[in-house]
This record gives C-alpha cells, structure tokens and sequence, in this order.
C-alpha cells in the first residue's frame, strides 16, 4: 500500500494507464498479454487505493466501467439496461460474508439461491422479437456494445425461432464459449499451418492461448462464414430486460428459457441453504478439468429475482450475485531456457526453464515441451513470454508465446547436435520426427533406464527411486539394469547414502536389498516391460507376454511373428527385434535369468465369453482411490474384459479416477459413457446391470 496522497496518486495513474492497456489488448486485440488473474491483481489494488483515496478516483478509471469501448468495426448497440459485472471471492469465508451482508439488506435470515458454473467465454445480450432473433451484442463497455447479429446467427445453439410461450419483445443474456476440444483442434490446424510456413519461411501465425481468446476472435470476425466455421456455443443465464410477463424466481426463468429453446447449462441447481450451495462450488471445482468447455469459477445468484432491483448494485456488482473464483489455471512468465534431457530409450526431450511463477495454487519453474516439432509448431523461443498453464495434478505446459511482447533477443530453438550427457553425435529419427542418442551405454539413459526398472508396473522395487538409481549409477555400483542383482550388503555399505553412522547397512540400504529379492517374482510383462525396449509400453508387453509365453520365445521371434499378435505394429516389432540382436541386451536377460528372476506368465482367462466383463472395453485414467491402475487393468482382464489404452469409438466405457487428463474430454467427445470409481467398483462385483 502506498505510504502518502503522493505515492497512491502515483500507484493509481500507473494502474490505470496499465489497466487501459491491457483492456485494449483483451477486448479489442484478443490477444492479452498478462493472465486474467494478473489482472485481477491490478484491479484489486488499484480498488485498494481507491477505497482509501477516494479523492483519486477519476471518472474514466477501470473502476468505474467495464472492459474497453467498442471497436467502430461493428455498429453500436446501446444496452438498454447496463451489463453490469459480478462481486468476486476466492475463500468461502469471503462467500459467507457476501451472504450475511445480502440476507441483512433482504431481512431474512436465510435466501433460496442458484449455483451455475461460471462460463469462461464471453457476454451476450440477445434481442427476440415475436419469437425472431433480431439483434445480437457483445457486452463492450457494459453500456455500448458491438452488434454481431450476423456472426451470432451462425451458432447452432442460439436459435432464430423460439418454441411455446414467449414474450413479446425481450433481451435474453449468456456467454458464448468455444470447446475446449474444439479450440485443440483449431491450435492443432494452425500449428500445421505454421509448419508449412515455416517450410516456405513465412512469418507463423500465433496461436490462441485458450478458448477464451478464441471464442472472441471468433465472435469478432468480418466474414461471419469464418465464424461458422469455429466450434462456439452458447449458455443462457439471464433474462434481461421483457416486455410481458415473465417468471420471478431465477430457477424458473431459467427453465422457461429453456421451454423457449434456449440451451440453459444442465448442471445449474437450486439450494435451500449456502452450505448446500457451497458444497456445490466445491463439486465444480473438482469438475472443471472433465467437462468440455473453461470454467473459472461459479456463480450463486439469489433465486428471488423478484427482490433483485431492491437489492440494488455496489459500482458495477449486483449484490444479489456473486462470483466464486477458482484458482487461475494460467499465467505468463518467462522462459528463461529450453534446456534438453536424455530419456530411458536415448530420446532428446526439450523442457522449459520458467521464471517461477503460481500457478493453480503451485509454483512452476519448468514445464513440458513436448518436442522439437511443437516448439516449432507454437513458435515458441528462448527468451519469449510464455503463457504456462496447470491443470490438476497434469504436467505444466507451456501453452503458446505472447509474440507481441518481443524484443528481438529471443532465440529460435535448436536441438543439439551431440547428447547433453555423453556428447555423442546425436541420431534424427525421420518417422517419428524425434531425435536420440544413439550410445545404449550414455549414463543418463542407463540412470533414466534403472529408474524405470525399478518403477511401478516394471519390476517394482521398493526403494529404486530416481534418487537411488542416480546414487547407484555414480558410485559405480551398478552399471546397467542386471548390475542390481549382483548388490550386496556389503557393497553398498561403501557408499554413505546406505549407511550408518556405525558403519552398518542403513534401512534405506536394507530396503532396497529386500526389494530386489522380492522383484524377482515379477511376472513376464513387467520384467519385458522394465527392459525399457522403445515403444514396447506395459500394454504392450502384455499382449505379447498373453501371446508368447516367455521371454525367451519373445526375444527370438522373428518381426513377422510378432506382428501376428494382435495390437502389434511393424514399429514394435522391428524395435524387439533390433534390441533383441545387441550383444549387451542378449547378455543382461542371461545375467537377469541367473540371478533368480523368472519371469512367468500367470494364466488369465482367454476366453472372454465367461467372464462378468466379456465383450467390454475399457480405458482407466486417472488416480483410482481403492487400487492402481495396473491393478484396476489386471482385474478387469481377469474378468475377461479387455483394456484399452485410449478412448476410441470401440470403449465401452471409460474409468475416470482423480485428476484425470484429456481422455475425459476424449470420452466427451466421442459421446463414449465415463464411469466414476464407486460405479467402476459396482461393475467389477456385480456386472455391467448394476451401473446401466
Ligand atoms: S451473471 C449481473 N452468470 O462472468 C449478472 N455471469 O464476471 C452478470 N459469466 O459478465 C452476469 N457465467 O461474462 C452470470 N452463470 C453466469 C456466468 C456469468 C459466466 C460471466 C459474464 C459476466 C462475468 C462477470
């Protein structure tokens, strides 16, 4: 907080001129360059300063409007009442206080309320006329806005004709979103387009950064074909002004908004009390990565619309409503390095160093890239502001450049030319587009490999963490994945990590001998699975351990009988085959096979005709509560389901566990049922009756 008059004076005027700006950019560029929660930041301390320097407060302040004026591109429509802004809280202690405050001025104690999702998209206020849609516009500065009739009528949610009763004139109002799966694919087209122009050295086109931005730029559009051709929709959440009666409570005008063909969001409930209302909240917070289209929070609306213009409105908030705000899911920052690690199977994997930054509650410092061809796809460049988003527990991910913020010294990416680690020349794969180190011995694939080998789903060894497998590997004690059974106790009381102060084995050292022994047990997939073998992933490890029995027939057969497995491509083949041929791989299955590691194949039901699950498939995301994933996997096979590992036209359903990622919003798409885990738990018992 400023010290004196002098300083706010100041602090607000520099507020104001950086508001402005980015006003500009957002409402009338669509193309922000600070996250919506940055600017949130501005506005509450320029409110901060207002409040307690009234005497500043100037009559073109941010405060006092919302969002910029139209752009003269479109004609101007005069709101004929105000779109006014919602109260926004973070904490539900904040969200009890807005409820005290508003059931004082109603002079109840308690007051029915409306929960809706808070749509990430943007306002429209809609005109019907007998029935006809006659007039479209965005909020602009909630007083005058841009008329895009025209490009509205191009959205097949919003319709031109209305059904059964409806008043005689009326303005109704709602947010137009883009899909998310949608807006991935639209990216995905212009990452394309950009790979061609960059072929061709043309200038790339920027990405949008998220729905948002792309619902606007497509809203805004001259040509309204262009829009017609961009995946929007709209939700109703409001009835503006009405010549004729209509309903008085906001849950009834909602219902009878959809009676008239409106598409009103299914998910919108009615409460008695805040608590039920604030269970709500937390419910869409849990949500929000599942469904189909952004939601940056909820918004409780008081049910008695008729009490609504008492009620009255602080600034530009109404208090019978109010916003609750989810943690944001992107900022920006800088990317300070694209710096580059070896995986287990010598892949190069470019990854960004960030300037720290919050984000979804956590701090990001570095985040996922994907590869070369993305970083080129996105334009994205050492040096660049970067928009980074984080969803649930998902990897961050850099989303896309802010292109205008450049200065000129950022630096295009290029892949080296030798590994990081071991400096050997590095080898372009040209189908799948990635490049690797070809040194099977380069340190960091064989510490990345040990790490696997020890990992869930691979043999399992309790103790053999990244951590270890680094220590082990730098004090020389194992060299590749066979050198782990020939550990003892009393080598690995040479290194301080597994020892006492006494100079005994440490519990960290006993553990890890424990976990090794007991690895040995560990079934053909897991053990095919742990040798690391590229593309040979657990799901297909165990089609073919299902197939071939041991690892011994796997290892000798020729590609073409590999291929005869079901599921099993030339790629998978010609990769068992190639490693299958190096001396080294040959002599580590001899060393894992002496060492007392048998791997076995348990018997699982062939014919699935018997099983509770026969005929069924399905995929499993996600964090299951009551078993893994694996273990989820196992049981449906041993039931005589099938698993897949991604959601196509032919899963039956798909198991969706905490935090799941984009497969849900595959589901979605493919109208494919998702099940949550007690359903998924009823199914394993009883059979797929119990859930239908
Ligand atoms: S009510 C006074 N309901 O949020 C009533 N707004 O921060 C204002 N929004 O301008 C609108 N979902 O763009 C309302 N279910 C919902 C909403 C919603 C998204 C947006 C809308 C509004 C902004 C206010």
């Amino acid at each position: 907080m400023p010290a004196n008059q002098y300083e706010a004076r100041l602090r607000s005027e520099e507020l104001r001129s950086a508001i402005n700006y980015h006003n500009r950019k957002y409402y009338e560029e669509d193309s922000p360059e600070i996250a919506d929660a940055e600017y949130d930041e501005l506005m509450r301390e320029l409110r901060a300063i207002e409040r307690d320097y009234p005497e500043l407060i100037t009559p073109d302040s941010p405060t006092q409007k919302v969002g910029a004026a139209p752009l003269a591109t479109f004609d101007v429509v005069d709101h004929r009442e105000p779109m006014l802004s919602l109260g926004n809280v973070f904490n539900e202690d904040d969200l009890r206080a807005w409820y005290r405050r508003a059931a004082e001025r109603y002079d109840s104690e308690h007051f029915p309320l409306v929960s809706e999702p808070k749509i990430d998209g943007l306002a429209m206020a809609l005109v019907y006329e007998q029935g006809k849609f006659v007039q479209g516009a965005t909020r602009g500065d909630g007083r005058h806005g841009e008329n895009v009739t025209a490009n509205l009528r191009t959205i097949s949610s919003i319709p031109h004709l209305l059904k059964g009763r409806y008043p005689a004139r009326f303005e109704v109002r709602g947010e137009v979103y883009m899909t998310k799966s949608g807006f991935e694919a639209m990216n995905a087209a212009i990452g394309e387009e950009n790979e061609a122009r960059e072929a061709a050295g043309r200038k790339p086109l920027s990405l949008y950064a998220n729905p948002r931005n792309a619902a606007a730029g497509s809203v805004r559009q001259k040509d309204p074909s262009v829009t017609a051709g961009r995946p929007l929709a709209m939700f109703m959440y409001q009835l503006g002004w009405c010549e004729g009666t209509h309903p008085d409570t906001q849950w009834e005008i909602l219902a009878w908004l959809s009676d008239m063909g409106f598409t009103v969001n299914p998910e919108i409930r009615q409460h008695d009390t805040l608590d039920s209302a604030a269970e709500r909240i937390n419910w869409w917070g849990n949500q929000r990565e599942r469904l189909d289209y952004d939601i940056d929070g909820a918004v409780l609306k008081m049910d008695d619309a008729a009490a609504w213009a008492d009620m009255g409105v602080v600034g530009r908030e109404p208090r019978w409503a109010i916003a609750f705000k989810f943690p944001p899911q992107q900022r920006t920052t800088k990317l300070r390095q694209i710096a580059v690690n070896v995986g287990r199977t010598g892949s190069l994997n470019p990854f960004a160093v960030l300037e720290p930054v919050v984000v979804g509650g956590a701090t990001v410092s570095m985040a996922t890239l994907h590869n070369e061809g993305d970083i080129h796809r996105k334009d994205i460049r050492e040096g660049d502001t970067v928009v980074v988003q984080r969803a649930g527990e998902v990897i961050p991910q850099v989303v896309a450049p802010v292109v205008s913020l450049r200065d000129g010294t950022e630096r295009i990416f290029e892949m080296p030319a030798e590994c990081p680690s071991c400096h050997t020349p590095v080898v372009r794969d040209p189908d799948a587009a990635a490049v690797y180190c070809p040194n099977a011995a380069c340190p960091a694939q064989q510490i990345r490999l040990l790490e696997h080998f020890g990992s869930r789903g691979a043999m399992d060894i309790e103790g053999l963490g990244e951590k270890t497998a680094y220590t082990l590997f730098q004090r020389g004690l194992v060299g590749n994945i066979a050198d782990v059974y020939d550990l003892t106790a009393a080598k690995l009381q040479g290194a301080d990590e597994f020892t006492t102060k006494k100079g005994v084995l440490s519990k960290t050292g006993e553990n890890l001998l424990a976990g090794i022994e007991k690895s040995k047990q560990r079934p053909l997939t897991n053990v095919l699975f742990g040798l690391g073998i590229r593309h040979v992933g657990f799901e297909t490890a165990h089609l073919l351990a299902a197939h071939f029995g041991s690892l011994a027939a796997i290892l000798a057969a020729p590609a073409e009988s590999l291929q005869e497995v079901e599921g099993i491509g030339p790629v998978v083949g010609e990769s068992i085959v190639a490693w299958a041929h190096r001396p080294e791989n040959r002599s580590i299955v001899e060393r894992l096979i002496a060492a007392g590691v048998d791997p076995h194949e348990t018997p699982r039901p062939t014919a699935p005709a018997e099983g509770l699950l026969a005929g069924l498939t399905l995929v499993v995301t996600g964090t299951l509560s009551s078993m893994s994933r694996t273990e989820a996997e196992e049981r449906i096979r041993s039931l005589g389901g099938k698993v897949g590992s991604s959601v196509s036209k032919s899963t039956t359903a798909l198991v969706i566990g905490e935090n799941a990622g984009t497969k849900a919003t595959k589901a979605q798409q493919l109208g494919i049922r998702t099940i949550d885990e007690s359903a998924f738990l009823r199914l394993l018992e009883k059979g797929p009756a119990e859930i239908d």
